[in-house]
């Protein structure tokens, strides 16, 4: 803390936070205005790069098809579109995943997908979901924080028939603005850095202190919680209202007039503001109210009391606890055909009935004990039941066509934004409040503050797939990293049985039935003669954790029952060497 370079952005933002005085003092940047692809076919590259963000200093960046960040994505709701995403950096590798989509797991751009060096990935789908923004960005596991704060994020931006019957405005550039909110952590050579609280940078698309000029009318703003770990209050700098309309994944019953905007890192809204109400020429400031946050929440005066929060700068952090600007708004002269008003309603949500439902689900936020005190229930790493994330191990088995119930449960001392993979959800309720206008939406991302349970529905409809998981967890990236996320299966609903031949497809052989809820497997052989066999047990490495038999099976039907309710749960294989060999995935 020593360094002058990392105090400069401190002093930099100390002044700023002085209201009134950064347009005057502070050259202040044109709002960067990603640019655009639309069509049913997408091509990404994901490089590498050099932006100049400090005068005179180049810092190593990260992009899709170009230095830092990524094109908007403009899809249309029932389009069959093709993403042929190549990774052009030299030894690393990435993933990208489409953040919000309801789509095939193996699509999905998780930590699963992994995108080689000189590798292009065609993920190939149907657009499902509703008009709404959408974002996608780098997913590997313990990468996803350096990658998306290198600059591996874009915004998606679908659109529907039935948001197109609303006078809104949809001109992007014009009076449709994306707004991607970060804060980056700069070290002292100017370069990207994570796994600190030293997040001073504060960034709208990448760009430092930025303004906009907006038309003298309605304009909207489609805002994304890019950021690793912050959550923003945002407001206008004169406290008047805004009307936000979007969630996460779609639009809500009808415009919400509120003069304050929460989102937590990996949440969109997306807002109404009527610069219709000021004078040509006037200036105003989009805000973050970061002195109201409450306690707890990464971005606010404190989060318990934890020596590495000091040790890392959270207190040092001026953004944290203070109020401050984020965007400059000028207002000039209105278009030709502006939108001057709000509507009054959108659709009805379609909410889901909280009865019946096929199951329950309860994520309970646990630090993990074998660190301990404060220490732990600040900082982490941090658990979800017990558990920290393995790539081989699969933690929640669901059906398809199932509507369930999820209860998340913090016993932390700071907030998580909980995000699941696959599906939106409504939300329930709030520790049995009914959610406040803002989260009565279609949601992917929730807050979840210290001591609080949130419980939401949703229905795992379109997508089984045996093998391949989709993924929950916090998206505070720093926790996402250190492990605190999960797998969930979405299986056939009528045959329960994971059945994946590895290399075997034939007549005789080994099949595999799986009864869950007794952890036992029937495994039934066909063989066409009497021969000495083995059948064990491997974990996915290969090594033997349970031999099941090994001796004389006879021609036609040998049946073995085995429970495997002592294996911890993960994906094994059971290996049968007999008149062939062949290997069958399954899942404890
Ligand atoms: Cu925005 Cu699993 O991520
Ligand atoms: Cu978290």
């Amino acid at each position: 803390m020593t360094s002058m370079n990392r105090n400069t952005p401190l002093i930099l933002i100390a002044l700023l936070l002085i209201s009134g005085l950064p347009g005057k003092l502070f050259s202040q940047n044109p709002l960067f205005i990603p640019d655009t692809l639309s069509g049913t076919t997408f091509n990404l590259n994901i490089q590498k790069g050099t932006t100049v963000f400090y005068p005179g200093h180049n810092t190593n960046t990260l992009g899709y098809n170009g230095a830092f960040l990524g094109p908007t994505l403009f899809m249309n709701k029932g389009d069959s579109v093709t993403l042929n995403v190549k990774n052009t950096l030299p030894v690393e590798n990435s993933t990208v995943h489409w953040h919000g989509f309801h789509l095939p797991a193996k699509w999905d751009g998780g930590p699963y997908q992994l995108i080689a060096p000189n590798v292009t990935w065609s993920p190939k789908f149907k657009v499902l979901n509703k008009a709404a923004t959408y974002w996608y960005h780098a997913h590997q596991h313990m990468k996803t924080e350096i990658q998306v704060s290198k600059g591996l994020a874009g915004m998606i931006i679908i659109r529907d028939s039935e948001e197109a019957g609303y006078n809104l405005p949809r001109h992007y550039k014009v009076d449709d603005f994306p707004l991607i909110v970060q804060t980056r952590i700069f070290d002292p050579f100017y370069q990207i850095g994570s796994a600190t609280h030293e997040d001073t940078a504060l960034m709208v698309n990448g760009t430092l202190r930025p303004y906009l000029q907006v038309p003298k009318q309605v304009v909207r703003f489609r805002m994304l919680n890019g950021s690793a770990d912050r959550s923003y209050e945002f407001g206008l700098s004169d406290n008047s209202s805004f009307f936000m309309i979007a969630s996460d994944g779609g639009l809500l019953a009808q415009p919400y007039s509120t003069n304050r905007l929460r989102l937590s890192p990996g949440e969109r809204a997306e807002i109404l503001i009527n610069f219709g109400n000021y004078t040509l020429g006037q200036s105003l400031y989009l805000m973050s109210y970061a002195s109201e946050l409450p306690k707890g929440i990464i971005g606010a005066d404190s989060v318990g009391t934890s020596t590495l929060l000091i040790q890392d700068g959270y207190y040092q952090n001026l953004l944290n606890g203070n109020n401050f600007n984020v965007l400059r708004f000028d207002v000039i002269a209105p278009t030709a055909n502006p939108v001057t008003t709000i509507p009054a309603s959108f659709a009805p949500i379609p909410y889901i009935p909280s009865s019946p439902v096929d199951a329950t689900q309860k994520l309970n936020f646990s630090p993990d004990f074998g660190t301990s005190g404060q220490q732990a229930l600040v900082d982490g790493p941090f658990f979800i039941n017990n558990r920290t994330f393995h790539m081989d191990s699969m933690n929640i088995k669901t059906y398809l066509g199932n509507t369930e119930i999820w209860t998340l449960t913090n016993k932390t001392l700071v907030a998580h934004s909980f995000h699941i993979h696959d599906i939106q959800f409504f939300i329930l309720d709030i520790n049995h409040n009914p959610p406040p206008p803002e989260l009565s939406g279609y949601k992917d991302v929730v807050l979840v503050e210290p001591d609080d349970t949130i419980r939401f529905i949703t229905k795992f409809d379109d997508f089984m797939d045996p093998t391949v998981p989709f993924m929950y967890h916090c998206h505070l990236l720093h926790h996402e990293d250190d492990g605190m996320m999960g797998t969930f299966l979405v299986l056939d609903s009528t045959n329960h049985t994971i059945n994946v031949p590895e290399n075997y497809v034939g007549q005789d052989g080994m099949k595999i039935y799986q009864n869950f809820s007794e952890n036992e497997l029937l495994i039934k052989i066909n063989s066409d003669k009497s021969t000495a066999s083995a059948i064990y047990i491997t974990d996915i490495l290969g090594k033997v954790q349970k031999t099941v038999f090994n001796g004389l099976i006879s021609k036609g039907e040998n049946e073995f029952k085995l429970s495997i309710a002592d294996l911890s749960s993960g994906i094994y294989l059971v290996v049968y060497n007999g008149t062939h060999q062949q290997r069958v995935k399954i899942i404890r």
